[in-house]
């Protein structure tokens, strides 16, 4: 099964692609989690996508519509599916995604649009901490550990905030977001193939409505 999850910035995207692809076998695959991994790695990507990430602007199209191919022609993608997370973000990133699916000889199965009033999420960006060992993700008031500072996957007690959940950079980051998103939601209405579904419910609440989409797929 090959979906895509999009939302605005903190929507959850990376929440319920954890417990999604859990449940369903597939791999989540998110643009933003391969870019952090390659700034922390210092490579050349992922000095590249820095100088945007920073800022709260989206990385070039080239550059992500590179990395977004050839993670899905290796096997893993490839045997069990896909959960695209963050990718894609504009209709140039939409359009290549297509080519990229029949290149593999394989299609879109599903689109899910996590939708939240923007005014709730910054809230959420500025309540999150990730941990540092195996990236599960908690908010300090909506999903805190089980146990105070110690991670609930890992039992790790190292945890960090993103750089760019600070305040100025997420007005951008929403901002920029924002204005990509409608052209993208009218492109996969008209295939379709999109379901919304409102991310402002409990966590559990969502994730139990993302699975009752994907059962029907
Ligand atoms: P990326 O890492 O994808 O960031 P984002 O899209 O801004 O989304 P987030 O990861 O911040 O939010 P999320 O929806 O995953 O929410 P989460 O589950 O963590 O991209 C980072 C940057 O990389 C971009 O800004 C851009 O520069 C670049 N980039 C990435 N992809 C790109 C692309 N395709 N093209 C160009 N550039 C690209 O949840 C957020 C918080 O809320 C957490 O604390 C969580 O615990 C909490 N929470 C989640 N669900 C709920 C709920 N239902 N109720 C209450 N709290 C909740
Ligand atoms: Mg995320």
């Amino acid at each position: 099964m090959n979906i895509i999850l999009m939302g605005l910035p903190g929507a959850g995207k990376g929440t319920q692609a954890e417990k999604i692809t859990e449940h369903f076998g597939m791999i989540h695959v998110s643009t933003g989690d391969m870019f952090r991994q390659a700034m922390s790695a210092k490579t050349e990507l992922g000095k590249t996508a820095q100088n945007y990430i920073d800022q709260g602007h989206l990385v070039p199209d080239e550059v992500t519509n590179g990395i977004v191919k050839e993670r899905l022609g290796q096997e893993d993608v490839k045997a069990k599916g896909f959960m695209l997370d963050g990718y894609p973000r504009t209709l140039n990133q939409a359009e290549a995604l297509d080519q990229i699916v029949a290149q593999l000889n394989t299609n879109i199965d599903q689109v899910i649009n996590i939708k939240v009033d923007p005014e709730i999420l910054v809230n959420r960006l500025s309540g999150r901490f990730i941990c540092r060992k195996c990236g599960a993700t908690y908010h300090r008031v909506y999903n805190p550990p089980k146990v105070a500072d110690t991670c609930d996957i890992c039992g790790s007690h190292d945890f960090y905030q993103r750089d760019d959940d600070r305040p100025e950079v997420v007005r951008n980051r929403l901002k920029v977001n924002i204005e990509e998103n409608t052209p993208l939601i009218a492109y996969y209405e008209k295939q379709g193939k999109l379901t919304n579904v409102d991310g402002s419910q409990a966590i559990d609440v969502v994730s139990q409505q993302i699975q009752e989409i994907l059962k029907k797929v």
